[in-house]
């Protein structure tokens, strides 16, 4: 018979996602009257803006006609749709050719640890984005977990302590950097001076920073950098993730892409962007032609400032989910709330409390779903996120019940 994949074998739990939505689903089953609210998942609650559901309604009837019907396109997807992203979001950062179109930020993450394998070494943020070590868990290139962590993973705190930027000394030589920011799930920024830091190392010491950008749109202070491609030096040691889901919606539709400069290199001399297209051209064949035309309608004087607008709804939840765990109830249980108005993630930390125990209490008090931070990593226990994706009238109700909680 067929031996077992190792990386299964190594993965110490389930998928963590899933596992808050299980014990949902057990706590609804035996609760039938709840009426339970999620601020879990950062998954997207409000309707496409019209003109872009249009777009995407019209790209599919054109598809009927014989003059509008189109086959495989270029894996790499719409040459259209890769100059609008580098005219919109790059200027001149990075050219078209250098945009690769996919179908989401998860699934470009897993094929970029396809790109490097399982001999490499990997670093990241501390709670972190569960996708980035389950990947490189299932790829082979974590290693097996001892009780504190992956062995081939240097796991870097992020907390409040360290203003949530890592201690970079950590990271050893020719390693994969795994950096989010806007941080799912903290919520903090990295600043230019310190995103300056984080390229100043990884070319200083041969590593290659995986950037996942797909908060940016979130971003308020004009301060704070939305891409690493501001950040000189970063073309020789840098790959952008981003994604339409959380800006337009699309966590259903499913539209992403990377941006792999033509400066980065293997150590062998060879281009990482050569590499990355046979990846995608191999593993992958370009993603939905409707949905690339509804990608071009965001990404328009309208579809723009649409989409701002969305953002804007979701940003006056976490504002109020931010004020309610500021309130004299959580204030008497010891909480610090974290939340920096450039996120839809609110990071609360309960001293000497464990995740998942908070996340009961709230689902059993409030009915209201929470993510537990331990489930990002070693440094997330104690803290709980709060997603701000969801209907106004909801987050109100679950604020309200929230504020008469007493812990
Ligand atoms: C999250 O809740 O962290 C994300 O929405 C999950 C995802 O984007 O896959």
């Amino acid at each position: 018979m067929i031996k077992r994949n190792n990386g299964f074998k190594n993965l110490t739990a389930g998928y963590l996602f899933p596992e808050v939505a299980r014990r949902r689903r057990e706590y609804a089953a035996s609760h039938p009257d709840a009426k339970i609210i999620s601020l879990g998942i950062g998954n997207t609650t409000e309707p496409l803006p019209e003109y872009i559901a249009k777009a995407l309604s019209d790209a599919a009837l054109a598809l009927g006609t014989p003059e509008g019907y189109s086959g495989y396109g270029d894996e790499q997807g719409l040459t259209a749709l890769r100059q609008k992203i580098a005219d919109v979001f790059y200027k001149d950062m990075a050219t078209a050719d250098e945009v690769f179109i996919s179908d989401g930020a998860k699934c470009d993450i897993a094929r970029v640890q396809t790109l490097f394998g399982s001999k490499v070494k990997i670093a990241v943020q501390d709670p972190a984005y569960p996708v980035y070590v389950d990947g490189s868990v299932i790829v082979g290139a974590a290693g097996k977990n001892n009780g504190k962590g992956y062995k081939g993973v240097t796991y870097m705190p992020c907390v409040p302590e360290n203003n949530f930027f890592p201690d970079l000394s950590k990271i050893k030589k020719n390693s994969i950097i795994y950096f989010c920011s806007p941080n799912n799930p903290t919520g903090a920024v990295s600043s230019k001076e310190e995103l300056q830091k984080l390229v100043d190392f990884a070319n200083a010491n041969g590593c290659i920073i995986i950037f996942d950008a797909a908060y940016r749109e979130f971003i308020r202070d004009p301060s704070l950098p939305k891409t690493i491609f501001e950040i000189p030096g970063s073309r020789t040691c840098a790959i952008e993730i981003n994604s339409f889901s959380k800006p337009a919606g699309f966590t259903g539709v499913r539209l992403g892409w990377s941006v792999v400069p033509k400066d980065l290199k293997f150590a062998d001399g060879s281009l990482v962007h050569a590499d990355w297209n046979r990846v995608m051209t191999t593993l992958f064949n370009g993603a939905s032609n409707i949905v690339q035309k509804g990608g071009l309608a965001c990404l328009d004087e309208q579809g723009l400032a649409s989409m701002k607008s969305v953002i804007d709804y979701y940003l006056v939840n976490a504002d109020l989910i931010k004020k309610t765990f500021e309130g004299e109830n959580f204030k008497k249980a010891g909480a610090q709330v974290y939340f920096t108005g450039n996120s839809p993630y609110i990071w609360v930390k309960f001293p000497g409390r464990k995740s998942w125990d908070i996340f009961d209490t709230l689902l059993d008090k409030c009915h209201v779903v929470t993510t537990p931070g331990s489930g990002f990593g070693p440094a997330g226990e104690s803290f709980i996120r709060i997603s701000a994706f969801g209907h106004q009238k909801d987050v109100q109700e679950a604020c309200e019940r929230l504020s008469k909680l007493e812990m």
